[in-house]
């Protein structure tokens, strides 16, 4: 028996195993919270000129998984994802023993026929009827692939011969957008000042009339407005941004329309929910995150565009046939559509996930997610020393408690938190909202029960009442 294949023995299956169950249960601490130079003293990092033993690596291992912040725990909340659906994970481990990548059918003749699959099951989902895609390395390069097809529609020439003597290019996203926006405009040469953030309403929304303004301002300094991304699902609010008026605005100014769903993308799964996206067959392109609440291992994004032939246009370059030469099934290779060269199977886990759970699954899934986030308000509406702080709109639930003796109410919560993350108790993140600080909670976690909101919640307050004294 080889090295490797010893290893991969009972001890793992059993580590894996124990891990994943220690997770459900309260008692156990969501994270260790050490400062680095304690957690350093803890775990021997140095990497040394002999090799080590397996037992030794499985030492590390264990250390590894002890000192890490547990995810998947019910009372990790800090993220707009948590936890991992089971065929989600075979689905990664499954890609890693197989170990292959993206670029050629040859190389992955299984794996590009599902993700071909997927990008059909999605489109159609978006109600597109001539859909290209590609699964990227997260939103954040979905919103810049998506800017980067936009900027060369507006400006062909660029890929070629860069801005040369071209207007200025102006993108418009809400003040509560993602901000891989302002990094794309970054990326793309455009310059943060050229992206601008429309204002939004009380629950985070971008409000249209504010875009069409924006838009002709920009015209008249002689500016080239060539993008509009709106979000479904932002970030710290849940809110979803009027895709009806936007994709109206972006019509008539001739504008690539994106919406960006990285967190909300999932809610067209559910009937009672998808009205939030109400047009989305209207945009131009989609970035959808099934790593957040499709409950996949991170990364699973996929990038949408409603009709063929952009990502090719974008992303083809010259000097590739070293690797693209399959007489035969060329055809079929994803490479050149993609910004990367190898890419790792994304597809897998989401296929497993989807086969297993099928459309009506993840649509009572999502349903879930919101009686939950719903259940969890109510708690906030329903407890005196708790405030709700923005109106909600999907998973997020953003409040704050009001201490007794305290005056800095900011400052209060930001203490709490820590405090709840000290114990080991939970982990959630908080934003500012205006002025104020907001504890955000974030309804991600497919092992989900109104149990875990409720212990969330006696567990807020219990230390939020042991400080206020
Ligand atoms: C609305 C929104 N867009 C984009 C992103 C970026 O996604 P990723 O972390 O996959 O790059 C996030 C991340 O949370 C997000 O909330």
């Amino acid at each position: 028996m080889s090295d490797v294949e010893s290893f991969l023995d009972q001890r793992v299956i059993d580590l894996v195993n124990s891990y994943i169950t220690s997770n459900a249960n309260p008692e156990t601490k969501v994270t260790h919270h050490l400062p680095p130079e304690k957690l350093r003293s803890k775990i021997d990092l140095t990497l040394p000129e002999n090799g080590s033993s397996l037992d030794e690596l499985y030492l590390t291992i264990e250390q590894y998984l002890n000192f890490s912040v547990r995810t998947g725990h019910r009372q990790f909340f800090n993220q707009l994802w948590s936890g991992f659906t089971l065929p989600g994970f075979l689905g990664e481990i499954i890609a890693s023993l197989a170990n292959t990548s993206m670029y050629t059918y040859e190389v992955a003749p299984v794996a590009t026929l599902m993700e071909k699959e997927l990008i059909k099951k999605l489109g159609s989902i978006c109600g597109f009827k001539n859909p290209e895609g590609m699964f990227v390395t997260g939103g954040s390069n979905g919103n810049l692939q998506a800017m980067m097809i936009a900027r060369n529609r507006a400006l062909p020439f660029v890929k070629s011969h860069g801005y040369k003597d071209s207007p200025e290019l102006m993108a418009f996203v809400s003040e509560e957008a993602h901000y891989s926006f302002e990094k794309s405009a970054n990326i793309l040469g455009l310059g943060s000042a050229n992206l601008r953030k429309i204002k939004t309403d009380d629950r985070g929304r971008m409000i249209p009339e504010e875009l069409a303004m924006a838009i002709e301002q920009s015209s008249q300094k002689g500016k080239a407005p060539f993008f509009v991304g709106a979000t479904a699902g932002t970030t710290v609010k849940g809110a979803f941004d009027p895709l009806t008026e936007i994709a109206s605005i972006a019509r008539q100014h001739d504008l690539w329309f994106h919406v960006d769903g990285s967190l909300g993308g999932t809610v067209v799964l559910s009937a009672r929910h998808r009205h939030l996206l109400r047009d989305l067959v209207k945009a131009d392109s989609f970035i959808w995150n099934a790593h957040k609440l499709m409950g996949l291992p991170l990364i699973c994004s996929i990038l949408l565009i409603r009709e063929k032939g952009h990502l090719l246009q974008t992303n083809s370059v010259t000097g590739t046939d070293y690797i693209f030469h399959d007489e035969a099934y060329g055809a079929c290779d994803l490479g050149p559509m993609s910004l990367q060269c190898g890419r790792r199977v994304d597809a897998l886990k989401l296929w497993l996930s989807w086969k297993y759970y099928g459309d009506l699954g993840y649509a009572e899934r999502v349903d879930r997610f919101f009686e939950l986030a719903a259940f969890a308000e109510d708690i906030v509406s329903r407890t005196p020393s708790l405030e709700l702080m923005a109106p909600r709109s999907s998973v997020n639930v953003c409040f704050r408690y009001i201490p007794n003796t305290s005056e800095d109410i900011d400052k209060f919560n930001l203490d709490l938190r820590e405090e709840l993350a000290r114990k080991g108790k939970a982990l959630v993140n908080f934003a500012r909202l205006g002025e104020n600080v907001a504890i955000r909670l974030v309804i991600a976690n497919h092992e989900l029960a109104r149990e875990d909101i409720s212990r969330f919640f006696d567990y807020l307050i219990q230390t939020a009442e042991s400080l206020d004294r």
